[in-house]
């Protein structure tokens, strides 16, 4: 897995933004817009890729917070600080670290919020990597996870399973990664549904759940608060 993000950083952004005619960015400000920072607030994001949604709350915490993008692909990483640095955003404001999102390599409550945009369907242990995000999250802090799913009904269902399961293949195989492209739909196809989710969520400590779906039903953008306020 890992060695798979790392061969198809250089390709990601194009990739998001052909795939999603660019509207990524709008579904990452929700996200952002979901973890309730502020200035001086800290927040993690978790699988954070090449950066946009840790780049995204960097703009929400300042002055006086920081952001910390955690991810295992050195290579994404290495983008994700090239982009921080293009933008002038300092390592004060927003670092990123390799860990690993199923046992990150930070304190218990030590954040204000955690996010996670499309990497929580890459986790080999889904629960394990909510606990985890539950885990470095003060009390009354916020989860967000923003996710790629599969459209159950509506007009865009017979599409989504046109463009997912044949389209982003053929995209992938001429930007030169087949097999990434053709993981993408399968990884999509064995995410939980957006109820599901709603409730590993809660089984991972937790509450207030929340979940909007947008992009005609194939995006989820879900949110909790930490328990013990
Ligand atoms: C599809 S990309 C999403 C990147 C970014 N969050 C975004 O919004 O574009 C998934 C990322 O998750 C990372 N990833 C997957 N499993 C991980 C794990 N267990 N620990 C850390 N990073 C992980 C990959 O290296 C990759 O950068």
């Amino acid at each position: 897995m890992r060695a798979m993000f790392d061969r198809i950083a250089g390709l990601y952004d194009r990739m998001n933004t052909v795939m999603t005619a660019g509207l990524h960015h709008q579904w990452r400000r929700r996200a952002a817009d979901l973890a309730a920072v502020g200035p001086g607030s800290r927040a993690l994001d978790v699988a954070c890729g090449t950066g946009d949604l840790a780049l995204e709350l960097a703009l929400r915490v300042r002055p006086g917070g920081a952001v910390v993008g955690v991810d295992f692909s050195e290579r994404m990483l290495s983008l994700a600080r090239e982009k921080a640095r293009s933008r002038g955003l300092d390592g004060a404001l927003v670092r990123f670290e390799a860990g690993n999102a199923l046992a990150l390599p930070f304190a218990d409550s030590g954040f204000d919020a955690a996010t996670v945009g499309f990497g929580a369907r890459n986790f080999s242990d889904l629960g394990q990597g909510l606990r985890e995000m539950a885990r470095v999250v003060r009390p009354g802090g916020h989860v967000v996870v923003l996710e790629i799913t599969t459209p159950q009904r509506g007009p865009l269902a017979p599409f989504f399973g046109l463009w997912f399961e044949r389209v982003v293949p053929v995209l992938g195989r001429f930007a030169g990664d087949a097999s990434a492209y053709s993981y993408l739909p399968r990884s999509v196809r064995r995410f939980p549904g957006p109820e599901e989710l709603a409730h590993l969520m809660w089984d991972c400590g937790l509450a207030d759940i929340r979940y909007v779906l947008t992009a005609g039903g194939i995006i989820a953008l879900h949110v909790g608060v930490v328990g013990g306020t």
